[in-house]
């Protein structure tokens, strides 16, 4: 099963594809957490990306495809995969076509997640990641104390700065809107409502992503 997960920043998709993967086996493959893993081991190519990611600008799409062409290469992508946080340019969604395509594994489906912006302002201002095993959830969920997964310390985000989360609206609504429409054109696309609760989403993607699981 080859999927992507597409949506703006704080619908959904990093919380649904760890519950998906679990679900089905298959590796989650987060841009976002690829760029974070390089900063935090100062990289040349972290310190390249915390310039962009810092100011909540996209990182160019050469350094992207480039990432994502080497993780595809990695073998427990043949039994599937779930995409989240690319593509987020139409460059981005051509790059994907042709990689994917050229491996002779396409996409199967793409997964829209709708959510309004102020429900968007309102889960990354709350949202809180461990420092430990990078586990996401909220003070809505965990009003103080320790990450449930692991008991590591729960911190913001950089980018969950309410400025830079304005600024990564903004990007979101330029840059990745219209690869929506791309994906409707070229692949089967399920639309969900993600201003449901955490379970009424991850139940609408297991029955609409059920067909796709041949395992
Ligand atoms: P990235 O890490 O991809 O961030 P994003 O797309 O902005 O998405 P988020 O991680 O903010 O949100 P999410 O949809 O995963 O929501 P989450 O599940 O955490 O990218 C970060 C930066 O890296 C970019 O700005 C860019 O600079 C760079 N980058 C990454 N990929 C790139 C690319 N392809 N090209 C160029 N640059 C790239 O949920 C959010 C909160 O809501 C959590 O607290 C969660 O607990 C809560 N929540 C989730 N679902 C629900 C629900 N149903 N009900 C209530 N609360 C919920």
């Amino acid at each position: 099963m080859r999927i992507v997960l597409l949506g703006a920043p704080g619908s959904g998709k990093g919380s649904q594809a760890a519950l998906l993967r679990e679900m089905y086996g298959i590796p989650h493959i987060s841009t976002g957490n690829i760029l974070r893993a390089e900063v935090a081991r100062g990289t040349d190519l972290g310190h390249e990306a915390e310039t962009y990611m810092r100011v909540g600008s996209l990182v160019p799409d050469e350094i992207i495809l480039k990432m994502i062409a080497a993780r595809l290469g990695q073998p427990d992508t043949r039994r599937g995969w779930l995409m989240d946080g690319f593509p987020r340019t139409l460059a981005q969604a051509h790059g994907l076509a042709e990689l994917t395509e050229g491996l002779g594994q396409p996409v199967d489906a793409g997964v829209v997640l709708n959510v309004d912006a102020e429900v968007v302002i309102r889960r990354l201002s709350g949202r809180r990641v461990c420092a430990s095993c990078q586990a996401v959830t909220n003070v809505s969920a965990v009003k103080s104390g320790p990450c449930p997964a692991c008991g590591g310390k729960l911190i913001l985000r950089q980018d969950d700065d309410p400025e830079v989360v304005r600024r990564r609206i903004q990007v979101f609504e330029a840059q990745t809107r219209p690869v929506f429409e791309f994906f409707r054109q070229r692949y089967d696309v399920i639309e969900i409502d993600a201003s449901q609760t955490v379970d009424e989403v991850t139940e609408a993607l297991r029955v609409g992503l059920d067909r796709y699981d041949h395992s």
